[in-house]
């Protein structure tokens, strides 16, 4: 009974710490000029379970991400609830960001943008230190393998494995969400996922 009461403990002040962790990396993200220039609204640094063992990587946030600082809130986000669903995964279990912090408006970030946005992002994954990234689209996958030229639509639905960590590759939700095709694969490769989990023992 100790023993499980101290291992409790022990979790619960190492959460409490990852959770410290990610404010102070959120804070630097608002504070960031770089992640701002050319970019509109709040700074959306990414949100969720500070113990997550699934974090999912986007490509920026929206317009209606930027009004209230949270990710995937908009249409896109709406869409992402429904796969979360069908892979058995809850919001609150996971942790959702992007690579790019702030809306750039209607067009596709920069590679810079990307790559400097990953200098922020690289850290929260490393305090959370999830078992499994979702690479939702073409944008986070460049951000995670910059030297690989490699395309969604070619190897969606599969898995890298690097550094101890495991990549399941998938469309960006707002690519489903607007093309049935892609909408069709996306909801195979989150059926995939719901299995994946029990493989790796995620649940
Ligand atoms: N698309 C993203 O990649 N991130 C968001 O937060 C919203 C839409």
């Amino acid at each position: 009974m100790i023993q499980l009461f101290t291992k409790f403990l022990k979790n619960w002040s190492r959460k409490m710490d990852k959770e410290k962790i990610l404010e102070e990396i959120a804070e630097e993200i608002r504070r960031c000029e770089e992640c701002k220039k050319n970019k509109f609204g709040l700074a959306v640094p990414g949100k969720g379970n500070a113990n997550a063992k699934i974090l999912f990587l986007g490509e920026a946030p929206g317009p209606q991400e930027s009004k209230k600082g949270e990710p995937f809130i908009g249409p896109s986000g709406k869409f992402l609830d429904f796969l979360l669903d069908l892979a058995g995964i809850k919001r609150e279990e996971v942790f959702i960001t992007s690579p790019v912090k702030y809306y750039p408006g209607k067009r596709a970030p920069t590679e810079e943008e990307i790559r400097h946005g990953m200098l922020h992002t690289s850290k929260q994954i490393e305090a959370i230190n999830p078992k499994l990234i979702v690479v939702l689209g073409n944008v986070a996958l460049k951000a995670l393998f910059p030297d690989k030229k490699l395309k969604i639509s070619e190897i969606h639905g599969s898995v890298i494995k690097k550094d101890k960590r495991i990549y399941f590759l998938t469309f960006h939700p707002s690519a489903g969400r607007r093309f049935p095709q892609i909408k069709k694969k996306m909801v195979e490769d989150f059926k995939k996922l719901r299995k994946i989990k029990k493989v790796i023992s995620l649940k």
